[in-house]
């Protein structure tokens, strides 16, 4: 006669066991940008089934928080089933000729430039070049990779709706295609959401330059970035709390 097997019990993993890291700069950091303003990551957690570690960094770049050992440091916990979101573009820009550590090698592709940046000759690679080499950190660990375009600065500044996306928005776009990761569309959902908000309250959330928002335009700015994934579609659906957001598909 055979004896019944005990079962053992097996702890469910629970999906907070999920978590979604952020990589960006000041837009999405906690504290933001300086008093008084507020990065959209810190908006992130109320809208999902997992733990978010906002590791977004304020005055980084692709290319310094890659040099700064950032992406490694994400790597290194990163587990399967995991969410990264990677969002620069801000810091992005300049020239090597007077080298803030940030700038990276124009193009878009492998080209290389070498700059002395910190008494070290470093070799700059493009802007793609960054986000897909952090792309394939984490995917060869398994995890879900979706390079996010970055906030547009206030489109309501003179008082009339303008939004231009910078070439750094159509640089994340083409690095998520070549890394064959997701893509959303980020500034665009807040260019179309602001523009329906309307020119008082656009500007009422820019009250110390025209990158950083105040606490309530982080919110709508988070808003924008989950109205994106439902819209696009991106693995992050997985572990949304609603796919109710406000706005149009675009
Ligand atoms: C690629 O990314 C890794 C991890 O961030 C970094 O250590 C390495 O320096 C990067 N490669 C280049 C050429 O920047
Ligand atoms: C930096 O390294 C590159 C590639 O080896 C080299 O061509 C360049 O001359 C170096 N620049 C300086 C200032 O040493
Ligand atoms: C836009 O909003 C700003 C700030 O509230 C205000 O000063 C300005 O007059 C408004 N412009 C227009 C065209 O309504």
């Amino acid at each position: 006669m055979k004896t019944a097997a005990v079962a053992p019990f097996f702890f469910l993993p629970s999906t907070l066991a999920t978590t979604i890291y952020l990589a960006g700069d000041s837009t999405m950091a906690n504290l933001g940008g300086g008093s008084g303003t507020n990065g959209w990551g810190q908006y992130v957690a109320q809208y999902v089934s997992a733990t978010v570690v906002n590791d977004a960094v304020a005055g980084r770049s692709a290319r310094s928080y890659t040099r700064e050992g950032r992406f490694e440091n994400i790597a290194e916990v990163v587990t399967s089933g995991d969410y990264v979101v990677i969002e620069f573009g801000h810091n992005d820009g300049g020239s090597l000729s007077t080298d803030n550590g940030r700038t990276d090698c124009s193009g878009t592709g492998a080209e290389v430039c070498y700059s002395v940046y910190d008494g070290v000759n470093e070799t700059v690679l493009t802007f793609p070049a960054y986000l897909e080499n952090a792309s394939k950190l984490f995917t060869a660990k398994g995890a879900n990779v979706i390079i996010s375009s970055q906030t547009p600065d206030n489109p309501w500044e003179t008082g009339t709706f303008s939004y231009t996306p910078t070439r750094f928005v159509g640089y994340a776009e083409l690095a998520a295609e070549v890394a064959g990761v997701g893509y959303v569309d980020h500034g665009a959902y807040v260019a179309a959401i602001y523009e329906t908000l309307g020119n008082a309250t656009v500007n009422s959330f820019y009250q110390i330059d025209h990158t950083h928002t105040s606490p309530a335009g982080a919110e709508v700015v988070a808003e924008a970035f989950f109205k994106a994934v439902v819209c696009t579609g991106a693995s992050l659906n997985n572990v949304l709390t609603t796919t109710s957001f406000e706005g149009t598909c675009l």
